[in-house]
């Protein structure tokens, strides 16, 4: 089947929980689509877990168009939804809508994500007017971890979890078909869950989203280099791979790699005018 927005619509008008796992390279993507997750979100996370910078800060316009254009290319029914990364839409409304539009035409992403509640609503009114479908991010926003004084969770006082539900609103009001929700209070996530009449998407806001969406390298424990509370690691990818490594190198050196299955073959005669 495939994912459009009217379908991720249908699944939250159903009660049906919506599947999205990050992925930013052309084979995963693959292999997700293969498994039938819904949507793929080519997340501005792949500064961390593929580019190893410590924030998602650095990540630009060309790192999100590479990756998202290899995730595209993979996929046929699965929803890509592309990060704008940091700077891309804050400063400017036209500029947001030219980067949504980058990423839609040269990422062939089918929706873009940005992060921020009321103060983005213009930014989102002006994409979805250039009839690109737009995802909010709220909550824990890891491009103002600056301004957040690190990774913390958000919409746990009264005055912030007001906020939360404003910014929720807003985003809906401005045009959003979609929104996250990154490090919230359970509780509340289920409200504005119940609120909201587009789907929401969790990551460590509890189990009554609409549906929940992980980072690929933490849920198959390839990233170990800060592991959050909601991760769960559905497979332990990294010590698989580091077996892979270690038998191959293994092999290199003790020469039973490559056999003779992986060899190619020539005619005896050939060689023997060669010498
Ligand atoms: O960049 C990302 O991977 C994200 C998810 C954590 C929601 O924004």
């Amino acid at each position: 089947m495939k994912n459009t927005v009217t379908t991720l619509q249908e699944q939250k008008n159903n009660g049906e929980k919506i599947s999205m796992i990050t992925c930013y390279d052309y084979s995963s993507a693959k292999i997700m689509e293969e498994a039938g997750v819904n949507t793929i979100l080519v997340g501005d996370s792949l500064g961390n877990v593929m580019l190893g910078y410590e924030d998602t800060l650095q990540v630009t316009m060309e790192d999100m168009i590479h990756h998202c254009a290899a995730v595209s290319r993979a996929v046929k029914d699965t929803f890509v939804v592309c990060d704008m990364p940091f700077m891309s839409y804050q400063a400017d409304v036209s500029d947001a809508v030219r980067n949504a539009g980058r990423l839609v035409q040269e990422g062939r992403a089918n929706m873009v994500k940005l992060e921020g509640g009321v103060e983005v609503c213009p930014q989102i009114e002006a994409i979805v007017k250039a009839s690109i479908p737009v995802c909010a991010h709220i909550g824990l926003t890891p491009q103002s971890i600056n301004a957040f004084g690190g990774y913390k969770v958000q919409g746990r006082t009264e005055a912030a979890a007001k906020k939360l539900i404003e910014d929720a609103f807003a985003v809906e009001k401005a045009g959003a078909s979609m929104v996250v929700l990154e490090g919230v209070p359970a509780k509340l996530a289920k409200m504005v869950t119940e609120k909201l009449s587009i789907p929401t998407i969790g990551i460590g806001a509890g189990k009554d989203t609409d549906g929940q969406v992980l980072v690929m390298q933490d849920m198959l424990g390839m990233f170990k280099d800060f592991v959050p509370k909601f991760v769960k690691q559905f497979a332990n990818m990294g010590d698989v791979m580091k077996e892979a490594f270690e038998s191959y190198i293994k092999e290199v050196q003790d020469g039973s790699f490559p056999g003779e299955e992986h060899t190619y073959d020539i005619d005896e005669e050939i060689i023997e005018k060669l010498y």
